[in-house]
């Protein structure tokens, strides 16, 4: 274990922003890497449409439907931090790709519109952040705006998430009346003007929220409601401990507004100090790794094709898990059971890519994959592979067949479906019934049906047709000798030929399960 080592792996935050559609998690993300200096503020009064498609964002599809379909991670500096941030869409409709991302991560961001509080797609980011032992930090965003009622939105996220919500600052105000915020900690109040792209202003020392001089600032009638609340909290409210908030017992929750800027900068230095150093990479015993007790070690997370039309070549993000990552080094790839020299190694912003040479733990760096690298691998320079906590599978919902109806293009249609489905954005499998020629395609949204498609046709110069299948429900089956299936269940093979039977729904998946109680059959395929 080097000082060195040590120092860059604790200043180091690697994180993800998890919010349902429309919350403001693109708006939020600009203004932190305002922060970090990584974009012009000119990005904060670009055109709309142009500002939708955020620096994530490369596809053309994303930046015209303004989505981020696809996910990357983006590092900045602030006060002599690192920081990471993975980029997880936050469209209705996405794939399993999304949830593995924040499986990278050591916290995560969750980012809720004041007026509608806890949305679908919160919920399932967070329970995929929850099961994976990830601490979440809340950013209650457009305070500017009509909001819900606050405690019953404190409510609702202790009700529905299952955490306590404990506020770090509390608003003065809200919507037209929104005055500002009140720390807590510091006892200071961040007094909310409207400045031209959202200029930041320094906050005013008082003596708690009972301090006379806020009379002269804030309309009395705002204050005095925001003093009774203050009050209700300190007297009521579950105290913060950091323990708890590790463990995923409590959220602090902190107000503020994305697009006027207000409020980042104090959740911002906060997050600094709440978020955990890269120590929360889960072992199968169920402990942790020592990020810097531990030789070189990461494991791949997302798979990329076609990052970039000139470059047209496959990447591998890797979450550097321990040790010091050095180009060049060669480590042992657990699941090819060999050596492999670290060449190629980049770090990416957007369309654009730089060499990395050296990287910590917490660092997300993307490897040129000439077809090595498949979503789970661990790269390793120990003598024995580190026993990481399998990434958890999320089992598809949607069907479909795909075909490509022009003979002469079968090679790269093939190619293609072969290199996205390694990405992880859908699962392909095949099925004796329908006929090797016409793979089995499956996901979690159609819009991932749409996007593969579209790349198919973009990417490689194919275009197919898309047939639905009838099922919902995937399981793979123990054994391998699969007993007569009901005529409305299909048997399949996945990519690693392992065996899962697709059923219409829950209904006849149970109605099979009694039917066969000596079948085991199971969620996913990590098991058989
Ligand atoms: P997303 O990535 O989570 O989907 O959200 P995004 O940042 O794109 O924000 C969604 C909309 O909310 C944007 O409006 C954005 O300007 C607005 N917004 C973000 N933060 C705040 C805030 O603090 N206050 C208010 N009032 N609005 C905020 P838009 O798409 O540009 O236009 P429109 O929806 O206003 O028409």
């Amino acid at each position: 274990m080097t000082a060195l080592l040590v120092e860059e792996t604790s200043r180091r935050r690697t994180f993800a922003i998890i919010a349902h559609p429309d919350a403001g998690k693109t708006t939020l993300t600009e203004k932190l890497l305002l922060y970090g200096g990584a974009i012009q503020l000119a990005g904060a009064v670009k055109a709309r449409k142009e500002r939708k498609s955020a620096t994530s964002d490369w596809m053309a599809m994303e930046k015209e439907r303004g989505i981020s379909i696809t996910s990357a991670a983006l590092q900045f500096e602030y006060k002599n931090f690192v920081l990471n941030l993975l980029d997880t869409p936050g469209h209705e409709d996405f794939s399993e790709d999304t949830y593995r991302t924040l499986i990278a991560a050591d916290t995560a961001v969750m980012v809720l519109d004041a007026a509608k509080g806890v949305e679908p797609q919160t919920r399932k980011l967070f329970k995929v952040c929850k099961d994976r032992g990830i601490p979440i930090i809340t950013f209650v965003n457009k305070m500017d705006r009509p909001t819900k009622e606050l405690f019953s939105l404190l409510d609702e996220i202790e009700e529905v998430l299952g955490i306590i919500a404990v506020p770090r600052v509390w608003p003065i105000g809200t919507g037209p009346d929104f005055r500002g915020v009140y720390d807590r900690k510091e006892k200071q109040v961040h007094l909310f003007e409207k400045t031209p792209g959202g200029a930041y202003m320094a906050p005013v020392q008082v003596n708690g929220i009972h301090d006379v001089a806020l009379e002269n600032r804030i309309d009395l009638e705002i204050l005095q409601k925001s003093r009774e609340e203050i009050e209700l909290i300190e007297d009521g409210i579950h105290p913060f401990s950091e323990e708890d908030f590790l463990n995923g017992m409590i959220t602090p929750v902190f107000f503020g507004s994305a697009v006027n800027n207000f409020g980042i900068q104090l959740f911002l230095d906060n997050f600094l100090q709440l978020a955990p150093s890269p120590y929360h990479i889960p072992l199968k015993d169920g402990s942790f790794m020592n990020p810097v007790a531990s030789p070189f070690s990461c494991f791949v997370f997302k798979v990329q094709a076609n990052m970039n039309k000139v470059h047209r070549d496959r990447i591998a993000f890797v979450r550097i898990c321990s040790g010091k990552f050095e180009r060049g080094i060669t480590v042992n790839h657990d699941r090819l059971d060999k050596p492999i020299k670290l060449s190629s190694s980049f770090a990416f912003f957007g369309q654009d890519r730089n060499t990395i040479d050296e990287a910590y733990p917490g660092d997300i760096i993307g490897l040129v994959n000439p077809g090595t690298y498949r979503i789970g691998d661990i790269l390793y320079s120990s003598p024995i592979p580190p026993k990481l906590k399998p990434l958890p599978v999320f089992p598809p919902e949607l069907f479909a067949t795909i075909s490509c109806p022009d003979s002469l293009n079968l090679k790269s249609f093939k190619k293609g479906i072969e290199q996205l489905a390694e990405e992880g954005i859908l699962r392909l499998y095949s099925s004796r019934i329908i006929g090797a020629g016409n793979p089995i395609i499956g996901a979690m949204g159609s819009l991932q049906f749409e996007v593969f498609q579209r790349r198919l046709k973009d990417e490689y110069n194919v275009i197919t047709n898309l047939y639905n299948l009838p099922y919902s429900v995937c399981r793979w089956v123990k054994k391998i000798s699969v007993p007569q299936l009901p005529s409305s269940a299909n048997q399949i093979t996945d990519t690693e030929g392992k065996v899962a039977v697709l059923f219409e729904g829950d209904w006849e998946f149970n109605y099979f399960k009694k039917n066969n109680p000596d079948i085991e059959l199971t969620e996913s395929p990590e098991y058989v």
